[in-house]
């Protein structure tokens, strides 16, 4: 087996083929793929038709994995290593628009950083296609290394020692579900908000990131009209098209990506009328960012 590595955008965005990732990899292999996915950020695996315990282990490679927030819930996949996202119901049909799943996923629409709600962030997460509508649907990719380096120094200056709290009920409540009334007790106990730093530093390579998305509430120690002016300054800036990759899947693809210095966003689709089955594994990360 030989690894092809082809980078997509500059030195951000892998694509990787030649491997199966079903199957054993051996350390070699592996190592290339984890320098690769290091060094870009993102990497795509196209053509990887992975059940649920093949992608499992495949993530383990890379460290413990997150069980979902959701696992309380009645899902269509039972494994609690395993996000459910997707349009479809316990009983295998299309959700209707305003059912309780549907509302919860739509607030990844919005720019994040998985887990970014938890004290110990995650690492990485793996996403493999296993239903794909025939358009729309994307999801895009910003390079939030680059973002940091395009900040004006005085702002990098600002910014440096800065601590946002971030927050799942924040997050979930800005794209209109109820957070409050709706998560059980044991997700509420399990999501307080949390501090994380502004500027991330690459525990690889030491390359500073910008750390904002969607569940950072606001900015410690600072107003918070002043604070969340600032989020949403940050969050426009890393929103321009020269840090973005926009991923239109295929059945099969595995895309990996790193939440220590990338954001992600779903894109919208007629979700009424054509599945969209997503598999999402999420690696723990090593260590609390404050
Ligand atoms: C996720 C996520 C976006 C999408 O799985 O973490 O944000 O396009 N997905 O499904
Ligand atoms: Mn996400």
């Amino acid at each position: 087996m030989s690894v092809q590595v082809t980078s997509v955008k500059g030195d951000f965005v892998a694509r990787i083929s030649g491997v199966d990732l079903g199957g054993p990899l051996d350390q070699r292999i592996f190592d290339n793929i984890e320098a690769a996915f290091e060094a870009h950020g993102v990497a795509i695996f196209p053509d990887q038709n992975i059940t649920d315990d093949q992608q499992i282990a495949f993530s383990k490679r890379f460290g413990d994995l997150e069980p979902s927030v959701r696992r309380h819930r009645e899902r269509s996949v039972s494994n609690p290593y395993i996000s459910d996202i997707s349009n479809i119901g316990p009983d295998g049909n299309l959700l209707p628009e305003n059912a309780e799943a549907m509302s919860y996923n739509r607030g990844n629409q919005l720019w994040h950083s998985d887990s970014s709600f938890k004290r110990t962030p995650s690492k990485a997460s793996l996403l493999s296609a296993r239903e794909v509508p025939p358009d729309a649907g994307e999801t895009e990719f910003c390079d939030m290394r680059a973002a940091w380096d395009a900040l004006a120094p005085y702002m990098q200056a600002r910014l440096d020692g800065l601590v946002a709290e971030h927050s799942l009920a924040y997050s979930r409540a800005s794209m209109g579900y109820d957070a409050g009334e709706t998560f059980f007790d044991i997700e509420k106990a399990e999501v307080p908000p949390v501090p994380q730093t502004l500027a991330r530093i690459s525990p690889v390579n030491g390359r500073k990131s910008l750390y904002v998305g969607s569940h950072a509430a606001y900015i410690r120690d600072m107003d918070r009209g002043e604070g969340r002016a600032l989020l949403d300054e940050l969050l426009a800036h890393a929103a321009n098209d020269k840090f973005v990759y926009v991923h239109k899947w295929s059945v099969g693809d595995l895309v990996m990506w790193d939440n220590r210095c990338v954001n992600h966003r779903g894109r919208p689709w007629d979700s009424q009328r054509y599945r969209r089955v997503m598999r999402r594994t999420t690696v723990a990360g090593d260590a609390p960012t404050v």
